[in-house]
């Protein structure tokens, strides 16, 4: 079996990261997200990926390289004309994955537990297409499906007023019949190959379609809160031996539950760390409080600040003054405090499509 992963597309619901940063390569637990979603695949057996990218990428290449650190080999596979949906991914990779049957996994989309299950169930049954649900408060941001009778009879692409609370996860593992489908349909209104059409069009033409619910965690990642909720979660599973072993520790510093710091950092005195946490290579902490569910990146400075539960990207400054929460700090971004120069306030420079609460 292959896999294809699509990591293109505009995510725009994640700006202003992402006008800098590729949205699969943001860090969840310092890791790029996409990571994540080789990792699972590679647990399966497989040793051939394709990744899909948006027409002139370069930055997810340079990160995540030719699969050799994951023993696996991947190539980039340029997405004709851009984002125009992810049924058009399969049909822009056709050339590549004729003959095998091939998981199709969506690089935003992070789940905890593992894929065996599916693959299994796609092989033992001898399916055309195998599909994964999950639980969600908001079916009408995904695909969702129609059963009746207890047989699936259809999947809706965001339905205002769907039947279920039951969402399609990005997992999908099909045969070549999925050819005929994504070559078949037309665009949907907004424009776009739906992938839930293409598969509505394999039920209806009666191949077999299996389906299973996701157990664990699962989720998409198109809003900030999710990547939050993500980081938190894979935070979660870590387990570090002797996390701190690389890094400089002051005597004064109190470093509790699961913490990982990397080579270089400096932890000065007068800071408490409380897991879980992670903090990447050279970088900077002093007069803190680095709380639960903190990722910080490399070549950050963190004084006089208290952080919780947030993401914090390479070489980000903080000298806050006050404590931040729930909050994703992206590259190379400076949050100084409003005591510092007169007049006292909050003083902004804020991006285009950010999101400050003060
Ligand atoms: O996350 C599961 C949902 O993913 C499913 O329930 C929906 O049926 C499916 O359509 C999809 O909906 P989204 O609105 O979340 O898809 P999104 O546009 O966010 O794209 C998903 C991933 O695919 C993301 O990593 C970007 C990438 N992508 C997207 C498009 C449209 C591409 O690489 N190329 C594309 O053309």
């Amino acid at each position: 079996m292959k896999a294809l992963i699509a990591a293109g597309g505009h995510a725009t619901r994640l700006r202003p990261i992402t006008y800098t940063t590729n949205k699969h390569l943001i860090p969840l637990a310092n890791k790029p997200m996409i990571f994540n979603a080789i990792e699972k695949i590679v647990e399966v057996g497989v040793r051939e990926i394709y990744i899909n990218i948006n027409p002139g990428e370069q930055e997810i290449q340079r990160y995540v390289g030719d699969g050799a650190r994951w023993g696996v080999h991947i190539t980039y596979v340029e997405q004709t004309g851009g984002p125009k949906g992810l049924a058009h991914i399969i049909k822009n990779a056709e050339g590549f994955l004729r003959g095998e049957p091939f998981l199709f996994y969506l690089g935003d989309n992070i789940i905890l537990g593992s894929l065996r299950r599916f693959v299994e169930q796609f092989q033992t049954e001898q399916l055309d297409c195998m599909l994964a649900f999950a639980h969600v408060s908001d079916p009408q941001r995904f695909g969702v499906p129609v059963i009746e009778n207890g047989k699936l009879v259809r999947i809706e692409e965001k339905p205002s007023n769907p039947q279920t609370d039951l969402a399609q996860a990005g997992i999908y593992i099909y045969s070549d019949s999925i050819f005929t489908a994504v070559n078949a349909i037309e665009p949907s209104a907004r424009g776009e190959f739906e992938i839930s059409d293409a598969n509505t069009y394999l039920i209806a033409k009666g191949y077999k379609v299996g389906w299973q619910e996701i157990t664990g965690w699962w989720k998409d990642t198109g809003k900030p809160e999710d990547l939050l909720e993500g980081n938190q979660l894979i935070m979660d599973e870590l387990h570090f031996a002797d996390g701190t072993k690389d890094a400089m520790i002051g005597p004064k510093v109190r470093i509790q539950g699961r913490v990982k710091i990397g080579k270089g950092t400096v932890v000065w005195d007068n800071v408490l760390i409380r897991g879980p946490v992670v903090i990447g290579e050279n970088s900077s902490i002093r007069e803190s409080y680095i709380g639960p569910y903190t990722a910080i990146g490399n070549h950050c400075t963190v004084e006089n600040t208290e952080i919780e539960h947030s993401i914090i990207m390479d070489n980000a400054q903080l000298n806050a003054g006050t404590r931040i929460v729930d909050s994703i700090v992206g590259k190379n971004a400076r949050i100084t405090s409003t005591k510092e120069t007169l007049p006292l306030g909050h003083k902004l420079v804020v991006g285009d499509n950010s999101q400050v609460e003060v």
